[in-house]
Parts: C-alpha cells; sequence; structure tokens
C-alpha cells in the first residue's frame, strides 16, 4: 500500500477548531468529571478539576462547545447566575432526570475556557426560551457600556466582557429540540439570529445554524434556501456555520453493544460507520457548494464519536462508556477525513470530553484516566493550524465479512513551518501493514518525531487500576529508502510521523 504525498498541492488550513469538545450537562460530564466545586477535596482552581485542566492542556484544546445537546433546548442562563445558593434547581429531564443545581453556570463555563486557553462556543436555547432570552444572555456576556444585562453582569463579579467566539440557534431541532420540520427551523433560524447583537465590532460572534443529523441533506437544503434571498440568492449573512451530527452506533440505535466487549464484526461495522462521516460531509459539501461557492459558510461536526450501551451498574442516562483501541481508530480515521474536507470542515466537536461518551477522560472520585482517545488528540495536534497535503492511496487492500468491508489504511498529512505531519493507521484487526510513504519528487531526509497508538489487544482500555495499557509511544517501525518512508505498522495501530 503506498501514499503520496503532494507537497505542492495544498487542500487548505487545517482550523484548530477541527479539533474542539463538546461538554454538557449530562451524567458526570460537567458536574465530577470538570466541575467538583470550590469546596471538594479534589484539587481545584475555582471549582475546576485541576488534574483534568492539567491533562486537556496537553491535547490543546481550541474550543468547547456547551452546555448542551439537548439539554441546551431546556436551559435557562439565568437560573445559572448569582449567589449560588439562590439559584433555582431544575430537573434534567433529557439525561437521568437528575436534580440540576445549576452551580456550574456562564461564569463557571467561561472560567474553564479561560482555563483551558480554549475559544467558547454558546449553544442557544431556542426549544423553549423566547428571543428575548437568547438576545440577553449574548448582552450579559459580551455586552458594553451600561445596559441592564452588562450591569447584571457586574453585579455578579464580572466587569469586563467575555470574547465569545460561537454561538448556535438551538440543538437538534429536528429531534429532541423541538421536533421541528426543517421550514419551520429555518424561519425561527432567521427570526432569533437577527438578535446575536455584536456589542464587539472587532470580534463578531460567528452564527451556528443547525444542520442535519443524518445523510438526508433535504435539512440543509431546506435552511440554506431560507437564508438567501431571491433568483439571485442574496446572502445577508445570516450564518457562519452550519452542524452535523454522526455518532458510531456500531449496529444501528438498538445495536450499540458493549464498549469493551465487542465482536468483530462489530468492529468493522464501527469502523465502517466512522468511515460514513466522509459520505455525509461530501453530500454537505455539495449542497453548500452549489450555495457558497465563496465558502462564507462553513460546516461544523459538532457531535461525532461511538455510542455504545453504558457501563453495567451506571445511570442510562449519563451515557458512560469505556473507551478501547477500537475508539483510537474511530478517532484516527475521522480526524483524516476532517483534514482531508478543511475547506469547508472548520470546527469539530467530540461528544463528550469528560465521562461522556467518546471521553477523552475518565473520572472516579479523585482518579483520572486519559483514554486510547485522549493520545490521538495528543498526536494529531501537529496537524492543527497547518495546511493540509494532498494526499493519494494506491494498492489499498481491504477487509472484513462482504457487507462490511473495510479500507486497511487511513491517512492524511499536513505542513508547517516545512514540517510535514503524517498520520496513517492500519485499520486491520489482525494484520500488520506495510505502507510506503512518497513525497513524489521531495524526498524525505530525516524523521523529527514518530509515535504510534497500539495495542496488543483491539478491546484493550485504560481503566483506574491500569491506566497505561493505551499510551502514545515512541515508533521505530520506519525506514527511509531512497527518499521515501518506509512503514511496518502493526495490526490496529496509529502512527503519527513528522519529517
Ligand atoms: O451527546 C449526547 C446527545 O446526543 C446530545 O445531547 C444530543 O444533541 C445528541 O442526540
Amino acid at each position: 500500500m503506498k501514499i503520496t504525498i503532494d507537497k505542492n498541492r495544498e487542500v487548505g488550513y487545517i482550523d484548530p477548531d477541527i479539533y474542539g469538545h463538546f461538554s454538557e450537562h449530562l451524567g458526570r460530564g460537567i458536574y465530577e468529571g470538570l466541575y467538583v466545586g470550590e469546596e471538594s477535596e479534589i484539587p481545584n482552581i475555582d471549582g475546576i478539576r485541576k488534574d483534568v485542566i492539567c491533562a486537556l492542556k496537553e491535547i490543546s484544546v481550541p474550543v468547547l462547545r456547551w452546555p448542551g445537546g439537548c439539554f441546551a433546548d431546556e436551559y435557562h442562563w439565568m437560573d445559572g447566575i448569582g449567589p449560588k445558593e439562590n439559584r433555582k434547581k431544575m430537573v434534567n429531564t433529557n439525561w437521568g432526570g437528575v436534580v440540576e443545581d445549576n452551580s456550574f453556570g456562564t461564569h463557571e463555563f467561561m472560567r474553564l475556557c479561560e482555563l483551558l486557553g480554549c475559544k467558547a462556543y454558546i449553544n442557544g436555547n431556542l426549544g423553549t426560551a423566547t428571543v428575548r432570552e437568547m438576545s440577553e444572555w449574548v448582552e450579559y456576556l459580551t455586552g458594553t457600556g451600561s445596559t441592564p444585562m452588562t450591569e447584571l453582569r457586574k453585579k455578579n463579579g464580572r466587569t469586563e466582557p467575555w470574547k465569545v467566539d460561537y454561538f448556535a440557534v438551538g440543538n437538534e431541532s429536528w429531534g429532541c429540540g423541538g421536533n421541528m420540520r426543517p421550514s419551520y427551523y429555518a424561519d425561527l433560524y432567521r427570526h432569533y439570529q437577527t438578535f446575536i447583537r455584536n456589542y464587539d465590532p472587532e470580534n463578531p460572534i460567528k452564527k451556528i445554524c443547525v444542520g442535519p443529523g443524518t445523510d438526508d441533506t433535504e435539512w440543509t437544503k431546506t435552511v440554506l434556501s431560507a437564508c438567501y434571498e431571491g433568483a439571485q440568492r442574496v446572502f445577508h449573512g445570516f450564518m457562519d456555520y452550519i452542524t452535523l451530527h454522526h455518532y458510531v452506533w456500531p449496529d444501528g440505535w438498538n445495536g450499540k453493544g458493549s464498549a469493551t466487549k465487542y465482536s468483530d464484526e462489530l468492529f468493522y461495522k464501527s469502523i465502517k460507520k466512522a468511515l460514513y462521516m466522509e459520505t455525509i460531509i461530501r453530500k454537505n459539501e455539495a449542497v453548500l457548494d452549489d450555495f457558497d461557492p465563496e465558502e462564507k459558510i462553513a460546516l461544523c461536526v459538532d457531535e461525532w464519536g461511538g455510542w455504545y450501551d453504558v457501563e453495567e451498574g451506571t445511570n442510562p442516562g449519563f451515557l458512560y462508556q469505556q473507551s478501547t483501541m477500537r475508539d483510537a481508530l474511530i478517532a484516527s480515521a475521522t480526524f483524516d477525513i476532517f483534514n482531508r474536507h478543511c475547506k469547508r470542515v472548520k470546527m469539530a466537536c467530540i461528544a463528550q470530553m469528560v465521562n461522556v461518551l467518546q471521553s477523552v477522560i475518565l473520572t472516579e472520585g479523585k482518579k483520572m484516566v486519559k483514554t486510547p482517545t485522549y493520545y490521538i488528540f495528543k498526536m494529531y495536534k501537529h496537524h492543527q493550524g497547518a495546511k493540509c497535503l494532498d494526499t493519494y492511496l494506491s494498492d489499498v487492500k481491504t477487509e472484513g465479512p462482504d457487507d462490511f468491508t473495510i479500507p486497511k489504511i487511513s491517512s492524511s498529512a499536513s505542513i508547517k513551518d516545512g514540517i510535514v505531519t503524517l498520520t496513517v493507521s492500519n485499520l486491520s484487526l489482525n494484520e500488520g501493514s506495510e505502507v510506503l510513504a512518497d513525497l513524489g519528487g521531495d524526498k524525505v531526509s530525516k524523521v523529527l518525531e514518530a509515535k504510534i497508538v497500539t495495542a496488543k489487544d483491539i478491546r484493550a482500555y485504560n481503566d483506574f487500576d491500569k491506566e497505561e495499557a493505551v499510551t502514545e509511544k515512541d515508533f521505530d517501525g520506519y525506514e527511509i529508502k531512497e527518499g521515501k518512508l518506509s512503514l511496518n505498522l502493526p495490526p490496529h495501530s496509529v502512527v503519527m510521523i513528522r519529517f
């Protein structure tokens, strides 16, 4: 198998936001996972776990989406500001029916972004909030001068406005966000987005419109057409991004299966589903290319990842699952797709950051563990802000049962400051793969760094009593032969090599 990398053909800029995260008020994602409160014995800064912040800083989190998800469309931001003892409690109807005490609200989220050094992506409530409520949240966050909301913010201890980079109007409005039909949502979107005011003209908030959750592009077409006027398709800048959600339910919604004890067949189905991301992106790119050839609107895949049955004995509404080497491959193959489509895909958020679905970190009391997916984020961070290079795969072998055959390799390459980063995954369950990386006219002279994430068993995972089962290690399975790189990849492995 061969990867030809063309250094002279840049696909586009890989927006660092492609490596973004999502954290919802769901299970132990926020509470326990990220936020333990100032009084906790677990070391924290303003209630936010120090160990988790420290681990997340190592993978360079570019952007964080909050407060949901389905939760966003029932979240009333005013319940989460002011003295904690006075904050209104609510029942989290979407996720386990637990009491939400609103101790983590706007100020705490913005502090978390500050500690992570990342951009803030706030998901507004369209399902159960008025346009006034949404617009006042924007005013509270970013307003300047003396307005009712800025005065309230100051009273709550924050004088300066925050910088909010992204604001979305609703979430999955075709489903948990209100079961809307596309034309109804499109009109509401036009209406609500009007009142996302820009108080800081230097830093305009980018507006995000709800997109589809399947490969059907009807939703995309309808919402886009509502944002263009007349036969000339005049665009008024109503949106900067449109979202896309795609989860890997290995055998459909009712066939998720265990996160750790899956059959070989389910492994192939999972990878195949993950790779289907490319088809969904392509279909939506085609619609966008039609409406927006100037590429003003970007795709934001703000929910993606493996979704399995919850771990035994845990609350079914908390979506807590382990994460194995299969998830590492889902992540690497997905990132390769995002990189290759970076002209349109400018943001993505894994679902979800801590303790929920395909997390990068799991916690249990004081303990914390980094999942295999964490190490993929770590290796791929070199792609952030680089130029994606055109790669061409040839002689690719396939593997797996008839209906679920998958290509044996996935790859992407980028260049930054004259250094090429190549990521290659061997998606094969049991076989090693020889891969030749060829730079055409250019020659590889020196490898600067080479890392690998793999494990003997595809079902291996890191747990609180065996944290190091799947980690990033130095990789020496390469050779430079006449200016080409020959890679010897073990079964189910992900390699990152810089030269
Ligand atoms: O990530 C879990 C849930 O999946 C989100 O709340 C929702 O948007 C999606 O259906």
